[in-house]
């Protein structure tokens, strides 16, 4: 489907065409901006009628209902921009499988998911939820997960931006893309915007040569145009060094909330291997033990070791030819194997980073 047929004609010609289509005249660069909107009525139209409906027809169709006509232009228009963006949807259950007592989940909850579904009580307390937000902490921790999470618990579009595509036509266009790309963004609706490894585009000024300056100034300048619209949309960018971020970008009033997303403690670790151990073929398992040996263990970590089992016991079965249960001791051969992602030394700078930038 191609809707943006737009013939190269000068606002005098369209004007032109529209009164001799319909006797109604308009000025040139209104008559420029309908005759675009005309052309993709005329598809719309034959589309509906299952027939060639002449420019004539669609004109004055068109003019005569001009509120419904204007709206379904939008919604196609949005339609076509959301599918070029690439924007995917996700049902609720990853934010079900998340540990409610998650702090990023807690306060994402209180601030963003409760305002956003209970409009009228947050109007009648002057409760605006947060637009844009940052996530971060070590690799691993599941901030993206969290973002599809809060995409599919809103029923809102996920469009994921990520900066290798902001780059593809070389970098001095870089500055350019990010501007098209939020203009784009700008016009829909109901859509969490994702920026993943966000420092690759905004890092340190100081540090950085003038094309990285260019893009942390544009950057600068969209965040505000962004939260000025009425529009139900939610911008999260993601990076596993908030320390190398612009400084200007921390300030108050560009980012509404900086979230922290570390290690898992007990409670919230039990929540995803339950999640995972209802995935496989399990016998007798102590879940306590699991609990305790993956202490160090981030949700990236949790998953491949379940991916190291399950195709263990995959193999163990095809090999016996009869059914294999998981238990205890796999997962405790497979744990003996992998070395967890997080550290000491790397719980320790998360502590202090999570100190000196959250904001919640
Ligand atoms: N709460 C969770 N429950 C189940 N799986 C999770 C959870 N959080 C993260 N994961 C999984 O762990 C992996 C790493 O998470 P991800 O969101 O990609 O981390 P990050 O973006 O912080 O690097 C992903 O495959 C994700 O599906
Ligand atoms: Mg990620």
């Amino acid at each position: 489907m191609h809707l943006n047929v737009v013939e190269n004609l000068t606002g005098e010609e369209c004007a032109s065409k529209i009164f001799e289509m319909s006797g109604a005249r308009f000025e040139p660069e209104v008559a420029a901006q309908l005759w675009a909107k005309i052309e993709q009525h005329k598809w719309l139209l034959s589309e509906r009628l299952a027939r060639d409906v002449g420019a004539r027809t669609a004109c004055i169709d068109f003019l005569e209902n001009m509120d419904q006509a204007m709206a379904e232009y939008l919604s196609y228009q949005r339609k076509d921009l959301l599918n070029e963006m690439g924007a995917q949807t996700f049902g609720r259950d990853i934010w079900d499988t998340i540990s409610d007592s998650q702090p990023p989940k807690k306060l994402v909850n209180r601030r963003i998911i409760l305002p956003l579904t209970m409009e009228d009580l947050s109007r009648k307390h002057g409760v605006s939820p947060p637009r844009t937000i940052i996530f971060f902490g070590p690799p691993g921790t599941g901030k993206t997960h969290f973002v599809k999470a809060i995409a599919g618990v809103l029923s809102w579009w996920y469009i994921e931006i990520a900066p290798s595509m902001l780059m593809e036509d070389g970098a001095d266009r870089l500055g350019a893309n990010l501007r098209r790309t939020m203009e784009k963004v700008r016009q829909l609706d109901e859509v969490v915007i994702f920026i993943d490894e966000f420092d690759e585009l905004a890092h340190c000024r100081d540090e950085a040569d003038r094309l990285d300056k260019c893009i942390t100034n544009e950057f600068l300048k969209q965040v505000p145009l962004f939260k000025n619209e009425s529009k139900r949309l939610l911008l999260v960018c993601a990076t596993n060094y908030i320390r190398h971020l612009d400084p200007a970008l921390l300030r108050p009033g560009r980012f509404d909330c900086i979230i922290p997303v570390g290690g898992l403690s007990a409670d919230e670790r039990k929540t995803i291997l339950e999640f995972y151990l209802s995935r496989i073929n399990v016998g007798q398992i102590d879940a306590d033990r699991l609990v305790a040996e993956t202490a160090r263990f981030t949700p990236a970590d949790i998953q491949y070791l379940f991916e190291q089992v399950a195709q263990s016991a995959f193999e163990r079965e095809v090999a016996a030819n009869k059914d294999y249960r998981v238990n205890t001791q796999d997962f405790v051969r497979a744990m003996a194997g992998m070395r967890p992602s997080l550290t000491d030394e790397i719980i320790e700078e998360f502590e202090k980073d999570s100190l000196t930038f959250s904001r919640v």
